[in-house]
């Protein structure tokens, strides 16, 4: 077992949507080193995305031997591994063969639209607000595993006598690397528990009237944890991917992990994550803040047995996602780093706007029946505006979520802190700036999400002593003022919230 004495390091493994990598931090929060594979993205129908989970497994486990084998490190050098994971992603698989019944259902996909729209139209829907803090939609887990139990052969009767289990790749991943079918732990925290609507926000365990909303059986559930639990999960195996037992004591679901790698420890703290989708979290402290703009209330963290923290969130499906979607359906970029390029080379979106509304549109509309659409075309128009309304789309979506954020809590975002992929891109940041109106700042380790879960995880082991320590090691790396002037932001908003009423009402949920 790795020991404190000879540990120098924790690591974390980030399961994201597009890839899983695997990072190792030191004690100042600096990268030691990342790798990174990305997996399939199947989708089989308009409107449905999924995951294979042995894949995502299988990449894992590799990431964490080239990760090792690339730093020189081993189990022993690690004095305890943390986990963050793309949220609301449902598996469902049989704990005896270890086995998946179905793909996993990606956060993005849709085909719950209708269940969702049936829910949101009695009191079902504002059962699942009060006790869940989300509004009914496709998003979450809790539809998606009522789809495979009414959809999936031998599924419901699986579940009911215990073999089928579900759990989001957060505990997929920590059941396979604790043994698997050998004795592997079925848990989860309670960031990612809050994604699924069926745990009670107050109570922090399963509900029994959310279950029967959605029917289904507790016993598929896994076990709720703290984020950062000095008690540990369990521990990997020798003949796990890490060749040796490490201590798992940190699970944050990638949200909550950039707020603890961001430092978002104090209410009226915020951060804007840009991935595949963005997803911008403000710290609401011990208290539960229900929104009434259109953004969910989600745990932020809880560490071992303090009091959990919460937060409100705006999460943004499609961002990142849009700028793959030039790369890979339009093909008129061939990398991310094109966009910046493609839309720098001209001045402005030549009037024209891109609503993503790929999977509909989340926060703050939350509207199943939206569809993307590119409004406001001429013929003047060229693949250069469409890359810039792509970037503009980014911002304004981010813009929508921090509006709704001072209206709920009076407090306007006077900087906002940023992370994630899309961080790189320094147009798009610029635009960031100008489109909100206040700086944008980013830290010099941008992964923050990696380093949130490692965080979560040494701070549960005593390799850092509290939140104070880590504060220290955040430091700016870039910042971006705002350059437009009033009346130039207020003409671009006005513009993109028109696009935005183009895409309602388009599909029949
Ligand atoms: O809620 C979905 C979110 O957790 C996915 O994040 O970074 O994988 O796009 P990301």
């Amino acid at each position: 077992m790795a020991s404190s004495s000879s540990a120098r390091y924790v690591g974390a493994v980030d399961q994201g949507t597009t890839s899983s990598r695997f990072m190792v931090f030191d004690h100042g929060g600096n990268e030691v080193v990342k790798y990174q594979l990305e997996h399939t993205q199947i989708m089989p129908r308009p409107g449905w995305v999924e995951h294979d989970p042995v894949e995502i497994w299988e990449r894992t486990s590799s990431v964490i031997q080239s990760g090792l084998r690339q730093a020189g490190l081993s189990a022993d050098d690690l004095v305890a591994l943390g986990i963050t994971n793309q949220r609301e992603t449902a598996v469902v698989w049989n704990r005896k063969t270890g086995r998946p019944y179905y793909n996993a259902i990606v956060w993005q996909d849709t085909r719950t639209d209708r269940l969702a729209t049936a829910l949101d139209r009695d009191e079902r829907g504002q059962t699942i607000r009060r006790k869940a803090g989300l509004p009914p939609a496709t998003y979450f887990s809790g539809g998606k595993i009522q789809w495979i139990l009414e959809n999936v052969d031998g599924v419901r009767e699986a579940a009911e006598n215990g073999d089928a289990i579900f759990g989001n790749t957060d505990s997929w991943l920590v059941w396979n690397l604790t043994g698997g079918p050998r004795g592997g732990v079925h848990v989860t925290d309670v960031t990612n528990a809050s994604r699924t609507m069926l745990m009670n926000l107050e109570t922090l365990d399963w509900d029994d009237e959310l279950l029967e909303i959605f029917s289904v059986p507790r016993s598929m559930l896994p076990e709720i944890k703290p984020s950062s639990c000095s008690e540990g999960y369990g521990s990997t195996t020798a003949e796990g991917p890490l060749g040796g037992e490490v201590r798992l004591t940190g699970i944050l679901g990638d949200q909550q992990a950039a707020m603890v790698g961001q430092v978002c420890f104090e209410a009226g703290e915020a951060k804007n994550t840009y991935g595949t989708g963005n997803f911008m979290l403000l710290n609401t402290g011990t208290e539960l803040v229900r929104s009434e703009a259109g953004l969910l209330t989600t745990v932020c963290y809880r560490f071992d047995d303090q009091p959990p923290v919460y937060a409100l969130e705006g999460s943004i499906a499609v961002t990142g996602s849009a700028v793959q979607w030039l790369r890979d359906q339009l093909g008129i970029i061939s990398g991310a780093s094109q966009s910046e390029s493609l839309a720098a080379s001209v001045e402005d979106s030549g009037g024209c706007y891109f609503v993503p509304a790929f999977s509909g549109l989340f926060a703050p509309y939350w509207r199943s029946d939206a569809r993307g659409a590119i409004v406001g075309l001429s013929r003047y128009n060229t693949n250069a505006h469409i890359a810039r309304a792509t970037l503009e789309a980014i911002c304004y979506q981010s813009r929508d979520v921090a509006e709704a954020m001072s209206k709920d809590s009076g407090v306007a975002v006077d900087v906002l802190k940023v992370d994630g992929g899309i961080t790189a891109n320094k147009l798009c940041m610029q635009l960031q700036a100008d489109i909100l109106g206040v700086p944008v700042s980013k830290p010099v380790v941008a992964e923050t999400t990696a380093l949130g879960a490692a965080y979560a995880a040494g701070l549960a082991v005593g390799f850092w002593s509290g939140t104070d320590e880590l504060r220290e090691n955040w430091n700016e790396g870039d910042r971006w003022e705002p350059t437009w002037s009033q009346e130039q932001r207020e003409d671009g908003y006005t513009g993109w919230k028109k696009a935005v009423e183009r895409t309602l009402n388009w599909v029949d949920v």
